[in-house]
């Protein structure tokens, strides 16, 4: 019998999860981890792959007006001044000075329901003396502590050296390691429009790494200093805007619920105090119920002409489009879809992450859809000490491994081995038995979701496969 049952997901919970079952470590966890930083382990690293390569299939393949590119992280550092990262990239902070825990003012004061969206250290404190007012006092999140710094403005830009004469950092030779993908696409805006295949309107996609001097919020792998963005900007005439705006708000809410996130776990979020470039912005949020409840999964955002403009000023460079059949020339106006990676892979685990009663006894399953779970296939011999069982399955194994990812495992009993499988979120596992060798031919194929078996002939599972996976 089977109580399909969805139990309270706590941070707690999946960070053990993740770990257990090789999905996230924390960085450097042998000399004592590293903050903010996490590693992908052998299932994480499948997952994320394959919602990386889900997301080029359906925003670059399969679309005749969007183009793939992979520019460096190193970027020229004037980039950052044109974009305004430079001077105005910050998260406001407050320090304890008591036990010196660094925080996120604008976190402290939502708190209090105050909506801190965007809102500088100055308005900040401005909001702490009207709370302070009220007998309303902050606390450190650590210690408790009341004894604690105004707010000030703390930069997120990540930097570094190349070629420096000296090994320390130095302000000559300044780099830094870029906090958005997208700036390699604005660019590479021209590049692209000169091989002369691509006309407005237009979108160059990317994915990769993106890197932010993030204040430690302690959220696992939803606010990291690395991280990976999968970003879209889409170059047109602002006078498509609002048109193509409505379209990839859709288009990019259908494809969480495509690749099975709940529809009851997303919502959508307006930003009402926009960056003083942004026409409109709205986020995808998730219910990161771990983390409290819903949070930015992604942002999709009008950037109007800013960019363009700004690195055209910047690098004396005409970046202007002329159309040619109205002949009109403007500088392109953008909108972006920007995704991060990594909170991608979090959303999807903890959507697909079930607490089942079967029989009196727990069964955690991962309820991924087929096409982004790590594992498609497992593979058991009954009995490991029986040759001719571990033989076949390794034939099969050999066999399914050059289509799928597939797992072979001969340890343990045959229900461990499918509980293993279940926590992991592999579709399929297939048992070869005494019958298999010694009779039909036939393996029992086991469906990770129903939980029934199935007999088909070891002829008939490529096809069994290329019709279910
Ligand atoms: N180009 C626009 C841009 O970067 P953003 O809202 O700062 O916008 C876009 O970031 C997405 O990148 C977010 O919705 C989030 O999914 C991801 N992201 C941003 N900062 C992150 C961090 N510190 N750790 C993990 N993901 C992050």
């Amino acid at each position: 019998m089977k109580n399909e049952e969805k139990k309270e997901i706590t941070i707690e919970k999946m960070v053990s999860f993740c770990k257990r079952r090789g999905f996230v470590f924390p960085s450097s966890e042998i000399y004592g981890g590293f903050a903010a930083v996490y590693d992908y382990g052998p299932m994480g690293v499948e997952l994320k792959n394959n919602l990386e390569r889900m997301w080029w299939k359906d925003m670059v393949q399969r679309r005749e007006d969007v183009v793939g590119l992979d520019s460096a992280i190193f970027m020229h550092p004037t980039t950052w001044e044109a974009s305004g990262h430079i001077d105005g990239f910050d998260d406001p902070q407050i320090d304890c000075r008591d036990c010196k825990t660094r925080m996120r003012a604008d976190h402290m004061v939502e708190a209090f329901g105050i909506n801190a969206d965007k809102m500088t250290a100055d308005e900040i404190n401005k909001q702490i003396e009207k709370l302070e007012k009220e007998d309303k006092k902050l606390k450190c999140i650590n210690c408790q502590s009341e004894n604690l710094t105004p707010a000030k403005n703390f930069s997120l830009m990540v930097k570094s050296n190349l070629g420096s004469p000296t090994d320390k950092l130095s302000e000559e030779n300044v780099v830094y390691l870029r906090p958005e993908t997208c700036g390699g696409i604005y660019l590479n805006y021209k590049n692209v429009m000169d091989t002369g295949r691509v006309k407005l309107p237009f979108g160059i996609a990317q994915t990769g790494k993106a890197f932010r001097n993030e204040i430690i919020a302690r959220q696992f792998i939803f606010r990291t200093r690395e991280f990976e963005q999968m970003e879209m900007q889409y170059f047109l005439n602002p006078k498509e805007m609002d048109k193509k705006y409505e379209e990839w708000k859709e288009t990019r809410w259908n494809w969480y619920l495509e690749y099975g996130i709940k529809e009851e776990n997303i919502r959508w979020y307006k930003h009402e105090k926009l960056s003083h470039y942004a026409a409109q912005a709205y986020d995808i949020e998730y219910n990161f119920e771990a983390l409290g409840g819903f949070k930015e999964l992604e942002g999709i955002h009008q950037r109007g002409d800013w960019d363009l403009s700004q690195h055209s000023k910047f690098s004396g460079q005409k970046l202007e489009y002329r159309d040619p059949i109205t002949e009109e020339t403007f500088i392109p106006h953008i909108m972006e879809t920007s995704a991060g990676l990594n909170r991608m892979v979090f959303a999807f685990l903890h959507d697909a992450y079930t607490e089942e009663d079967v029989d009196g006894e727990t069964r955690v399953v991962l309820k991924l859809d087929k096409r982004i779970a790590p594992v498609k296939v497992a593979i058991f011999p009954l009995q490991k000490n029986k040759e001719e069982l571990v033989e076949k399955a390794r034939e099969i194994y050999k066999e399914l491994s050059s289509h799928y990812m597939c797992e072979f495992d001969e340890s343990g009993s045959i229900g461990k081995r499918y509980r293993r499988q279940d926590e992991i979120g592999t579709p399929y596992c297939i048992t070869i038995d005494f019958e298999t060798v010694e009779k039909d031919d036939s393996v029992t194929v086991r469906d990770r979701d129903t939980m029934k078996q199935e007999r088909v002939k070891v002829k008939d599972l490529k096809q069994f496969f290329s019709q279910n996976l």
